[in-house]
């Protein structure tokens, strides 16, 4: 642990300022760095910047945050026709506030000149208006990506391949790899399937139009070395990876939904690595064909399981409401059905032998670190690149398709079949790995060591 004096601390402080998307998988991970850099006790103040919609709640936080709420009025986001256009209002409506509030904590600083305060920013990759306000008034800013790193070279190459017609994909490309993408194919691209003008608005929306001063990426050096290399010869600024951030310290649970504890009394009286885990996060919506289709495959696989069914998840119904009554019986006999589940504790139970994830990072992340082998259905974005990685390098996961038979099949096989011991086995050599990489000397740890040194040499 360094000292504020070690750090020349007396003569110059530093206020940290963050601020992440109000999504779940954006603010958890800001949460648990906010957290851990707190905990060092080197800065002079820390403040989460937050959005309308699902704002922290500071009880649950240590009494050394600062909250500053951003009137962005998207509490709602119902009323907004796509992604990009949230996030554009996000951008719009947030950035004043925060402009007015550093101009505030700058101008401040100045009348009272004996002591030197140096403000970071540190914000998410759809938090652009932060790092924009930053480097208008000469603040740095490091931009923290929660989504893995494979992504950011795989989006980032669809402008090119747009001009080269060679995307949007056609069908005959789909199963032929990316030749500057090795070893994701055409179809494990993010963004396939939507309009192209969104595409190339949300690409431009969070590409830094100015490098951040660094990046900070919730991941692993070992977990994906070619993708880092990539980046790190296209942006010549310092690049941390500080992953799972869910592991560096220990944080109060950072869920916008209510946690349904029954979950680990229920799991207490299964057998060891006898059930399937089931949930797709907190964005991706299924429809009434393929939630039945779950449910089936779920009911005929015989394994006991948890579904995180949210409320809403499956369009056009307020909850479970699709399933036919005799299913629905039938599925309490074997498994539980939950609104939202404390998930990291479910992952590190004993009974949990595998995960139906959609792949989104955090739930890659979580999975990993318990050594828990995955079930691939991803959605969109960079959830298909996931999947690749955990089918393909990785070798810790198995991509599902999504009819009861073949569902029914794939949960015996990962759970009870020879293919399984494998990719537990691999899953387990990766537990290995991640915990070694948090350990005292360790890549991640060793790099939030130089992470906080490098916010202290601004
Ligand atoms: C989104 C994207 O989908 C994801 O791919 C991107 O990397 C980050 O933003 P989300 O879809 O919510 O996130 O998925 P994920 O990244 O896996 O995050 C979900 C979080 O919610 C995890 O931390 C998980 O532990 C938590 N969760 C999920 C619960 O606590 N309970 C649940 O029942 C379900």
């Amino acid at each position: 642990q360094h000292t504020a004096a070690e750090h020349g601390g007396t003569r110059r402080r530093r206020r940290l300022v963050l601020t992440a998307s109000p999504l779940q998988g954006h603010m958890t991970p800001m949460i648990h760095l906010a957290t851990f850099l707190h905990s060092k006790s080197l800065f002079s103040a820390i403040t989460i910047a937050h959005s309308d919609l699902n704002p922290p709640d500071p009880s649950n936080h240590p009494p050394g945050f600062t909250f500053l709420p951003l009137r962005d009025n998207t509490s709602d986001r119902s009323g907004f026709v796509s992604g990009v256009d949230f996030v554009q209002s996000l951008n719009d409506n947030c950035r004043p506030w925060f402009k007015d509030h550093l101009v505030q904590i700058v101008n401040g600083e100045k009348e009272a000149s004996d002591q030197k305060e140096t403000i970071v920013v540190i914000h998410d990759d759809l938090m652009c208006f932060a790092g924009e306000v930053a480097g208008e008034l000469g603040l740095p800013s490091v931009i923290l990506r929660t989504s893995s790193a494979s992504f950011f070279p795989a989006a980032n190459i669809i402008p090119q391949l747009y001009q080269e017609s060679r995307f949007p994909v056609q069908d005959s490309m789909l199963q032929e790899i990316v030749p500057e993408l090795h070893p994701l194919r055409y179809k494990d691209l993010p963004f396939i399937g939507f309009p192209m003008n969104q595409i190339l608005e949300t690409i431009n929306m969070i590409t830094p139009k100015t490098p951040p001063s660094a990046f900070l990426w919730n991941t692993l050096e070992f977990l994906e070395p070619s993708a880092l290399t990539r980046i790190r010869e296209q942006y010549q600024v310092p690049i941390f990876t500080v992953g799972p951030l869910h592991k560096i310290i220990p944080t109060p649970s950072t869920s916008f939904l209510d946690e349904d504890t029954n979950c680990i009394t229920w799991l207490d009286k299964q057998a060891p690595k006898s059930v399937v885990y089931v949930s797709l996060g907190s964005l991706a919506n299924a429809d009434e064909k393929t939630s039945t289709e779950m449910a089936w495959g779920l009911a005929n696989s015989n394994q006991p399981f948890i579904w995180v069914v949210r409320p809403g998840s499956v369009r056009g119904f307020e909850w479970i409401e699709f399933l036919p009554e005799g299913l629905a019986v039938e599925m309490k006999v074997r498994g539980l059905i939950v609104k939202w589940a404390p998930q990291k504790e479910v992952l590190a139970h004993f009974a949990v032998g595998g995960f139906w994830s959609h792949c989104g990072w955090n739930s890659t992340l979580e999975s990993a670190f318990e050594g828990i082998p995955m079930l691939c259905q991803p959605f969109k974005l960079d959830q298909k690149v996931t999947c690749r990685y955990l089918c393909h390098e990785w070798k810790m996961g198995v991509e599902i398709v999504v009819e009861r038979g073949e569902i029914e099949g794939v949960i015996r096989r990962v759970l009870v079949g020879k293919e399984g011991e494998e990719m537990k086995q691999r899953a387990l050599e990766i537990q290995e790995k991640v915990k070694v990489a948090l350990s005292y000397g360790g890549s991640s740890y060793n790099s939030l060591k130089e992470f906080v040194e490098y916010i202290l040499s601004q």
